[in-house]
């Protein structure tokens, strides 16, 4: 198996040392546009090749796609990452053309590739990834609802005081301030509604801090986290390439689930052997449902700014 990791920033090489460490490939290639700085993180990542025990050959590259070639599972994170005080939605107008660009060449070298899409704003880049390439649906998808859903897990563990591997929570929607939808009525501590441990107050609080949660990680570091990021990147190739059939929600194209159509958006999914397979229907109620239409709303809206852009 290969994978390669287009952008060699944080996130990127966070993502890249997961899938090492993990040992989800034979070879990984980190590729960057920066002269010598994949290269560099790539040897970083080979050095701890003793110390943390695991046997990936990690390579990297300045722009070289064809060492690309032949890659399973392709991650992008290329493009700028958010200033304090910026929205995911403002990095479109430089992003959108690095993600086409890099899409394109990637799949000169691996055109049965599966292509994940990290970089922001996520649902628009993810939706932009599939028209721009053609590929078929099941081949892209956006990761932001495993990130969201792990910030998730994390917030509502603090106010219950428990172990965050004992909460089932899923957020949906966009991976937006605004657009995301962290599920509070299905999250569940060992299958009970995490209602019976929180109040509505709390549990309030810990939707909020959730939607936010990038923004003020933002805030505290000056640019985008990458940790948390980096992880949920290769939990989604994890469940890919090992056909795990993981249930994550992820953002991938919607044509009629969930009353949507013609845009890419976080909804459950299971993920394994070649592609993301179904798509699981969390029954929403009509609040939940009426915020997943807004939310709809608010990335379409996002996506019509492409047809501005000169791609
Ligand atoms: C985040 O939410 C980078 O979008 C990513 O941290």
């Amino acid at each position: 198996m290969k994978v390669t990791v287009v952008g060699a920033g944080a996130v990127g090489a966070t993502c890249a040392d997961n899938i090492a460490r993990k040992e989800l490939c034979q070879e990984l290639v980190l590729l960057d546009i920066k002269e010598g700085f994949a290269e560099g993180k790539a040897l970083d990542i080979t050095q701890t090749t003793s110390l943390l025990g695991f046997d990936t050959k990690v390579v990297g590259s300045t722009n070289d796609y064809s060492k690309t070639a032949n890659s399973d599972v392709v991650v992008i994170t290329s493009g700028i990452p958010r200033k304090p005080g910026m929205t995911r939605e403002e990095l479109i107008g430089i992003n959108a053309g690095i993600v086409k660009g890099v899409a394109e060449n990637i799949l000169k070298y691996s055109p049965n590739t599966i292509i994940i899409v990290i970089s922001n704003p996520m649902d628009t880049m993810t939706y932009l990834a599939l028209k721009s390439t053609g590929l078929p649906k099941n081949r892209i998808i956006g990761m932001g609802g495993i990130l969201d859903s792990a910030r998730f897990k994390t917030y509502l563990s603090l106010a219950m005081n428990c172990s965050q591997n004992d909460l089932q929570a899923t957020v949906i929607g966009g991976h937006g301030d605004t657009t995301m939808i962290p599920l509070t009525r299905h999250a569940q501590y060992q299958s009970l509604p995490v209602s019976k441990f929180l109040g509505a107050e709390a549990l309030a609080k810990v939707s909020a801090d959730t939607m936010v949660g990038g923004a003020t990680l933002t805030g505290l570091l000056g640019t985008s986290a990458w940790y948390a990021p980096g992880a949920a990147g290769a939990m989604l190739v994890e469940s890919i390439l090992r056909d795990e059939k993981k249930v994550m929600p992820c953002c991938v194209a919607l044509e009629g689930e969930y009353g949507q159509s013609d845009i890419c958006l976080g909804v459950p999914v299971v993920s394994g052997k070649n592609h993301w397979e179904k798509i699981i229907d969390m029954e929403l109620n009509a609040a939940e449902q009426a915020a997943f239409n807004k939310s709809a709303d608010a990335v379409r809206n996002m996506n019509s700014v492409l047809a501005t852009l000169s791609l």
